[in-house]
């Protein structure tokens, strides 16, 4: 009942704070073709559920869909599953005749490449320079606009994209509150809900993209990643993402976290999909200089070019970093885990793969949760690499506003701080965890911890900084590079090509997919491997060096096509009001003591 309520309140509140923008009324209205409750219908006759872009470029390519076709059958979806979900955040209103356009061009030219007429999503921190509003899902920034459209969609309207809207997001991308935090709410689209178990998370804070994927609101999506933000809902949804090293692609025109681990990346249904759009968004970019460090990094074929079949897992080099992360990892360690895990090794193993135990992880016990999800507790405080995020907010919304323009009648008209945008928050009822009242971190609205605590650095990139910063990322890059060198009894050292980790935040597990490439600001992948005891996807994650995109490219598509795993959403619980949050699995305790730590506990 009290679930219940705040839920209610929830929503209330969302509503009276603004209009909620897509299918807030619209019930279940197209003809279901079988019992599964929100069926996908068929697009004019023809089946597009779970189809890749590939398989939508060929539909086009025989004539038999156009890419108006497919976007009027993906706004329909929106509206029929919406109202449920809020997974999108704005349709946008020029959908049909961006793609019409692209239609008479192919017709009369042909076309551009193999995203022509691919209609897409953005999270809402992409800032687009079109009818859309970008808000982080936040009032705060609402109705402001940036000095440039994000390079990344830019480049992918230039490859004959269509944006089809923008998605939800746990408000300010999980950057507003940390402590007060409902995973998946955002001020103006309320909660985003997983169509697996609508009582549970959707892992933010790219949820709405990772759902909308899940439940073919559109093929792809585009989502950030500065700690998880790919790789948890990714999990969580069954999808398939990459979170690049950080400078791979242009971070220009996303409303920044950190500029040292900030990065955009797609959530798709293929790893074939996230090559192409990696393709697409990568390279260097004037705007972001970042991007310069990877030139010379990017592979001379393209991403795509390193996708491979299950064969490809002969003689490949995978290792299990045993402790912690086949160990004492929360993840693995609740119920029926560690047999899902387990067993998909083993069909590695006879699929030809060669498998590392891996024992020894340089600097493991001092940078690595043994839980899973951030530091240990007994880190020294100098070392907290919350200093480095909550320094790294202050500066990028300092430097994110000076080039976001309100109106000049507006009264945030000059808004140049992270102070003064809380400010603005309180001012505005917009900033409160009192609405919440659980010590269950995932019952309450989102309050503003994150900020205030941003704001007490002063984003001083001082001493204090540079120690934690330089600490974390030299350590965590130790961690994954001495990880990938795995030494033999004579001194012979094999060369791993990636490392793979379980990746299932569900039910007091904590992933650790997300603190140590984060970190190290190496990139990571995952695809899914089965559904937890909740009946929600899980993921398995691929570590790499780094620049190693290529790399995990070939490893996550081998990995993909032996395991080939795929479930429809069930839509347990769609009829309960009932908030999203997740039960803790017997045996696990999150108290809010260990969540200081950032992790659950056995008991
Ligand atoms: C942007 O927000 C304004 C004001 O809230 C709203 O009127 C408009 O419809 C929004 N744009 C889109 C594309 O939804
Ligand atoms: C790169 O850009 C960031 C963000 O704009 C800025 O803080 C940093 O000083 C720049 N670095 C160099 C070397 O120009
Ligand atoms: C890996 O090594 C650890 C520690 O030696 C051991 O407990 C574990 O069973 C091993 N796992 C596999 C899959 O061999
Ligand atoms: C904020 O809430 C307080 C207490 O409920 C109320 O008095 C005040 O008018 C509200 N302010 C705004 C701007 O809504
Ligand atoms: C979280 O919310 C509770 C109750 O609403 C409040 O007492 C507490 O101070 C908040 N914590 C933080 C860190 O904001
Ligand atoms: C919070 O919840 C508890 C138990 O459900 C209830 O006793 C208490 O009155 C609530 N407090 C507020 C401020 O709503
Ligand atoms: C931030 O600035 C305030 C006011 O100048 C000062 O009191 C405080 O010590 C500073 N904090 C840090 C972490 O530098
Ligand atoms: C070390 O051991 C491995 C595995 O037994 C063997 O293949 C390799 O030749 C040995 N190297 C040396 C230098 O003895
Ligand atoms: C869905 O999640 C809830 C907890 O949030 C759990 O009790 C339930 O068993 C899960 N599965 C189904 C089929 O409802």
């Amino acid at each position: 009942m009290h679930q219940l309520h705040i839920f209610l309140t929830t929503l209330l509140a969302a509503a009276a704070a603004t209009a909620i923008p897509v299918g807030d009324d619209v019930v279940a209205r197209l003809e279901p073709r079988s019992k599964t409750p929100f069926a996908m219908p068929l697009c004019k006759g023809i089946d597009i559920e779970d189809a890749t872009i590939d398989e939508l470029q060929r539909w086009m390519i025989l004539k038999h869909l156009s890419s108006e076709d497919l976007v009027s059958c993906y706004i329909d979806r929106i509206k029929q599953t919406n109202g449920y979900l809020r997974s999108i955040s704005e349709i946008n209103p020029d959908a049909l005749s961006i793609a019409a356009s692209l239609d008479k061009e192919r017709s009369k030219k042909g076309i551009r490449g193999p995203l022509h007429g691919i209609p897409f999503l953005v999270k809402d921190n992409f800032y687009t320079d079109d009818k859309h509003n970008t808000s982080e899902g936040g009032l705060v920034l609402l109705g402001g606009r940036y000095s440039q459209e994000a390079t990344v969609v830019s480049k992918i309207r230039a490859a004959g994209g269509v944006l089809l809207g923008h998605a939800a997001l746990s408000e300010a991308a999980d950057h507003r509150a940390l402590a007060n935090f409902s995973d998946g709410y955002s001020t103006r689209v309320g909660q985003t809900r997983n169509p697996y178990n609508l009582t549970q998370l959707t892992s933010g804070s790219s949820g709405g993209s990772s759902v909308a994927v899940a439940i073919n609101q559109a093929a792809v999506a585009l989502g950030t990643e500065t700690h998880g933000s790919l790789m948890h809902p990714a999990a969580h949804s069954g999808l398939r993402s990459l979170k690049s090293t950080p400078g791979l692609m242009s971070r220009h025109g996303i409303v920044p976290g950190s500029f040292y681990h900030d990065t955009p990346g797609p959530l798709a249904r293929s790893v074939k999909d996230v090559a192409l759009l990696l393709d697409v968004m990568s390279g260097p970019d004037v705007y972001d200089n970042l991007t310069f460090e990877a030139l010379g990094h990017y592979p001379k074929d393209g991403f795509a070019s390193w996708v491979k079949s299950k064969d490809s897992l002969k003689g490949m080099k995978l290792g299990l970093p045993w402790n912690p992360w086949w160990s004492t990892n929360a993840a693995i360690n609740t119920p029926g885990q560690r047999e899902l895990y387990e067993g998909r090794v083993k069909e590695l193993k006879a699929a030809g793969a060669e498998i590392y135990n891996i024992t020894y992880i340089p600097n493991v016990k001092t940078i690595a949760n043994p839980y899973g999800f951030g530091q240990p507790a007994d880190t020294p405080e100098e070392y907290g690499q919350l200093i480095t995020y909550n320094t790294l907010l202050a500066v990028a919304y300092g430097e994110w506003l000076q080039n976001w323009k309100f109106p000049k009648r507006d009264e945030r008209h000059g808004m140049k701080s992270l102070a003064e945008m809380a400010a603005w928050n309180d001012a505005h009822n917009s900033s409160t965890g009192a609405l919440g009242n659980s010590t269950w971190w995932f019952n309450t609205i989102s309050g503003q911890d994150f900020y205030d605590n941003a704001i007490a650095t002063n984003g001083t990139l001082g001493d204090v900084f540079w120690k934690a910063f330089n600490w974390g990322r030299r350590t965590a890059r130790e961690a994954i590079d001495g990880g990938h060198a795995y030494v033999l009894k004579n001194g012979t050292v094999i060369e791993l090509d990636a490392l793979i980790v379980p990746n299932d935040n569900g039910g007091g597990g904590d992933s650790a997919c997300a603190s140590i490439p984060s970190y190290a600001g190496y990139p990571v992948a995952s695809v899914p491997v089965g559904q937890n005891g909740f009946d929600v996807p899980c993921g398995m994650c691929i570590y790499g060096r780094q620049w190693s995109e290529a790399t995990l490219i070939r490893v996550a598509s081998a990995v993909d096509d032996l395991f080939q795993w795929s479930a429809k959403p069930k839509w347990h619980n769609y009829k309960t009001a009932k908030g999203p949050w997740e039960e803790k699995w017997p045996g696990y305790a999150c108290s809010h003591e260990s969540l200081d730590r950032y992790a659950c506990e056995k008991e």
